[in-house]
C-alpha cells in the first residue's frame, strides 16, 4: 500500500444524535411509472466459475477465488493475482486492491502483502467500502481511514453498509440512514425501521424500499425534503452515487430510471450493484453481465461498395441526451451533428488502390455511456459505365430505352449525349416512369460519373 505507515491510535469519534433523530417521512406524491419496456442490451464482462464477486465504488469488480480484477469501465480485464486468499470483504485504495480475510488486512501485489492496516484493525472486517479517497472498514465498528489517520465511530446501532455520495458519507444500519460529512460529523438522517434496501443517486435523491414500498427523496436536507412513493412492489433498490438512474428490484419484476420516471425493465439474472455510469451487474448462472437500458446505436445507409461521398444516418437510442457523434473513416474523423445524425462518408481522402476501410462511429451519451458501431467497407474504384451505371441503366431503364425505343439509352455514349435531359428526368423523379424515383445514393453516382468525364 503506499498509504503511510504511521502506527496511529485509534481515534474515537463520538457521534451522539446522528442515528434514530429523523423527521417521520410525509409522502407527497409518486414516480411515474412507465409503460414502455426499454429493451435491454447486455455485455459480458466475464466468466466467474464460482461467483463470488466483490465491488468497491461501482467500479472494481473481482471473480472467483483465485480474484480477477475486472474495471467495469473498460471491458479488457486485468488480471491480479491473489492465489487463494479468501476475502470476506475488499475494496480499491491508493491505486490497489485491499483484501479482508480471517487472517487480516491484504494489500494487492504479487505475491499479495499483509496492508500495515492489519495490525490496527483487530475484529474481524465484513464489509470495505472505498471511493477512492475515503476506505470504510465495517467491524465491530465502523472504521474511517483517510490519509493515514483511522478513526473508529462510536454509534449506537450496527452499521451494516457504508454508501459514499460525494461529500457525504451515508451509512446504513437495521432502523434507517445516517450520513456524515468529510470530518465524520453527523449531518443527516433518515428514520426507516422496516428498511430493505438504500441506494442514493447522483443528484443526492435517497431510494428506499421499506415494508415492500419504495420512495424517493428528492431535494433533500439534513432531515427533510420531499418523498415520493414509488407504486412498484419491490425487495431492493441499487444505484450509484454517479448516475441518476435506479434499478427497482421486486420478486419476478424489474424497473428502471431516474426520479422523472421509471419503466419496467426484463432482466435474466440476480441484480448485484450499479456501476458509474448507471448500468446493472447481474449474475446470470456463471457470469457476470453489465446491463444497461438504452445505449444502442446503428449506422444505416452505408453502401455496400463506396466510391464517392454518400450521407449516412446513425440512429441513436436517446438521441436528445447523445452528446457527441463522430464518424471516423480509417484515419479521418469528423463529428457528426444532429440529430438526426446525418454525417458524409467519404473516401476521396484514403489512398489509392484502397479496396475496404475501416468505418468506426462513436456515440456519446451525456451520462458518459458510449457505444462504437465499427464495419469494414468495401471501397470502389471510381465511378465507370461498366461497373456501375451501365447495370444501373439496365435495371431501371433499358426495359423502356432499348434499341427500338424512340430515345434509346443502352449505351454510355447515349448516356452522355443525352446527360443533362436524363439528369432533370431522374431529379425530378419523372423517370424512371411510373416507378419510384431513383434513390439519393443513384442520384449521386450518375453525378460522379460525370464528374469523373464519363469513364
Ligand atoms: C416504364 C417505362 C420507362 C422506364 C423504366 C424509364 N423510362 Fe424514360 N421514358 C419513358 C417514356 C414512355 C418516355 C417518353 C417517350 C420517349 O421519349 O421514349 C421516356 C422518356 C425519357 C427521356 C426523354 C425525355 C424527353 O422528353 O426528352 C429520358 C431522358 C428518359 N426517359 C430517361 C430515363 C432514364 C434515365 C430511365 C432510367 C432511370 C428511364 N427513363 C426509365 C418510359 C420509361
Amino acid at each position: 500500500m503506499s498509504v503511510r505507515t504511521v502506527r496511529v491510535a485509534a481515534l474515537l469519534i463520538v457521534l451522539t444524535g446522528c442515528t434514530p433523530d429523523a423527521q417521520p417521512r410525509p409522502h407527497t406524491g409518486g414516480v411515474p411509472v412507465g409503460d414502455d419496456a426499454p429493451s435491454a442490451t447486455i455485455e459480458r464482462l466475464g466468466d466467474a466459475p464460482d461467483a463470488a464477486f466483490f465491488l468497491g465504488a461501482g467500479r472494481w469488480l473481482a471473480l472467483g477465488s483465485s480474484l480477477t480484477l475486472h474495471d467495469v469501465r473498460q471491458p479488457a480485464p486485468a488480471d491480479v493475482p491473489f492465489g487463494d486468499l479468501q476475502p470476506t470483504a475488499a475494496a480499491f485504495i491508493d491505486g490497489q486492491l485491499l483484501l479482508a480475510t480471517a487472517d487480516g488486512l491484504w494489500a494487492s501485489g504479487d505475491p499479495p502483502r499483509e496492508s500495515p492496516l492489519s495490525d490496527l484493525v483487530d475484529e474481524p472486517v465484513t464489509r470495505a467500502v472505498s471511493d477512492g479517497r475515503d476506505l470504510w472498514l465495517l467491524a465491530d465498528v465502523p472504521l474511517h481511514w483517510r490519509s493515514g489517520a483511522l478513526a473508529a465511530l462510536d454509534v449506537d446501532a450496527t452499521v451494516t453498509d457504508v454508501i459514499p455520495a460525494g461529500d457525504v458519507t451515508w451509512l446504513r444500519h437495521d432502523d434507517g440512514l445516517f450520513a456524515v460529512d468529510g470530518r465524520l460529523a453527523a449531518v443527516d438522517a433518515i428514520d426507516a425501521p422496516g428498511l430493505q434496501s438504500a441506494a442514493i443517486t447522483a443528484g443526492g435523491e435517497v431510494w428506499l424500499v421499506e415494508d415492500g414500498v419504495t420512495s424517493v427523496r428528492v431535494d433533500g436536507d439534513a432531515g427533510d425534503g420531499t418523498w415520493l412513493d414509488v407504486d412498484v412492489e419491490a425487495d431492493a433498490v441499487f444505484a450509484h452515487p454517479g448516475s441518476d438512474r435506479v434499478w427497482i428490484i421486486g420478486d419476478s419484476r424489474a424497473w428502471t430510471g431516474t426520479v422523472a420516471g421509471i419503466a419496467p425493465v426484463t432482466l435474466t439474472g440476480e441484480p448485484l450493484a450499479v456501476d458509474a455510469h448507471g448500468r446493472l451487474l447481474i449474475r446470470s448462472g456463471d457470469t457476470i453481465e453489465r446491463v444497461s437500458v438504452e445505449p444502442t446505436a446503428r449506422v444505416l445507409d452505408v453502401p455496400l461498395l463506396l466510391t464517392h461521398a454518400v450521407d449516412i444516418t446513425v440512429d441513436a437510442g436517446r438521441p436528445d441526451a447523445v452528446s457527441a457523434v463522430t464518424l471516423r473513416l480509417e484515419q479521418s474523423e469528423s463529428p457528426v451533428a444532429g440529430p438526426p445524425f446525418v454525417g458524409s462518408l467519404d473516401p476521396s481522402g484514403l489512398p489509392d488502390e484502397t479496396t475496404e476501410a475501416l468505418l468506426r462511429v462513436t456515440v456519446t451519451w451525456d451520462d458518459g455511456s458510449e457505444v462504437i458501431v465499427q464495419q469494414q467497407v468495401a471501397i470502389g474504384d471510381g465511378v465507370t459505365w461498366d461497373d456501375d451505371i451501365g447495370p444501373l441503366a439496365a435495371a431501371t431503364c433499358v426495359e423502356c430505352h432499348g434499341e427500338s425505343a424512340s430515345t434509346p439509352l443502352h449505351t454510355a455514349e447515349q448516356w452522355q449525349a443525352r446527360f443533362a435531359d436524363i439528369q432533370a428526368q431522374v431529379g425530378s423523379g419523372a423517370m424512371p416512369f411510373g416507378r419510384e424515383a431513383l434513390p439519393q445514393s443513384d442520384q449521386d453516382l450518375i453525378q460522379a460519373w460525370a464528374d469523373a468525364g464519363f469513364p
